[in-house]
């Protein structure tokens, strides 16, 4: 047996929503997204600041899943794999329900960037993608063990993957990306001309 056992592991789940149908409900999406973006004002004021460069709904329309019957197909979607990551990190629910309280946009053109946060007050958050040119950003992760780190030397090059202080999981139309809401993570600058189109979330348990 070994000596050196990892524990306290964090876990990210990444997957395709569904076997079929995405290209269709992408398209849906898409369509509503560029309206929503066309006609939101207090949305457009809102990503002035919030989010330079391009456009997200997050300051005025976030429960976009309570208004459109194609966002509410996609929070379908999304609760079986919020469940089934509830279930990967062996949680206890006591009966309570994880349901999705915020959906919202994003429009992400060149030089746009999303830089380190967490979302308070949630325990799963996520990400959707609509649509994702190449070379477009992905999610980067930090190890949430970093902020305690006092002395340690920095891990080497070689490290494995699970070992990096940061993680980047690719974004790619069709799949979600779900983790923990304390855990801190960014979306870096865009290097593209093409626009990448994302829908965020994030689940309560009630
Ligand atoms: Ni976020």
């Amino acid at each position: 047996m070994a000596h050196t056992t990892s524990f306290f592991p964090t876990l990210i789940h990444h997957a395709p929503l569904m076997r079929e149908g995405v290209n269709a409900l992408n398209r849906e999406l898409l369509e509503e997204i560029e309206q929503l973006r066309a006609l939101d004002r207090a949305g457009q004021a809102w990503s002035k600041t919030g989010y330079v460069g391009g456009y997200t709904s997050y300051g005025s329309m976030d429960r976009l899943h309570q208004f459109s019957s194609t966002f509410m197909a996609l929070e379908k979607k999304i609760d079986a794999h919020v469940r089934r990551y509830a279930k990967a990190l062996h949680w206890d629910l006591r009966g309570g329900r994880l349901v999705m309280t915020d959906c919202w946009a994003n429009v992400m053109p060149k030089g746009c960037a999303h830089s380190f946060h967490l979302h308070p007050q949630s325990v799963i958050s996520g990400t959707y993608y609509v649509k994702t040119p190449k070379g477009c950003s992905g999610l980067k992760f930090e190890d949430p063990r970093l902020s305690s780190l006092m002395a340690a030397p920095m891990r080497g090059p070689t490290a494995p993957r699970e070992m990096q202080p940061f993680i980047t999981v690719p974004a790619e139309a069709g799949k979600v990306i779900l983790f923990e809401s304390w855990l801190r993570h960014e979306v870096p600058a865009s290097t593209i001309a093409q626009e990448r189109v994302s829908i965020s979330f994030n689940y309560h348990l009630l």
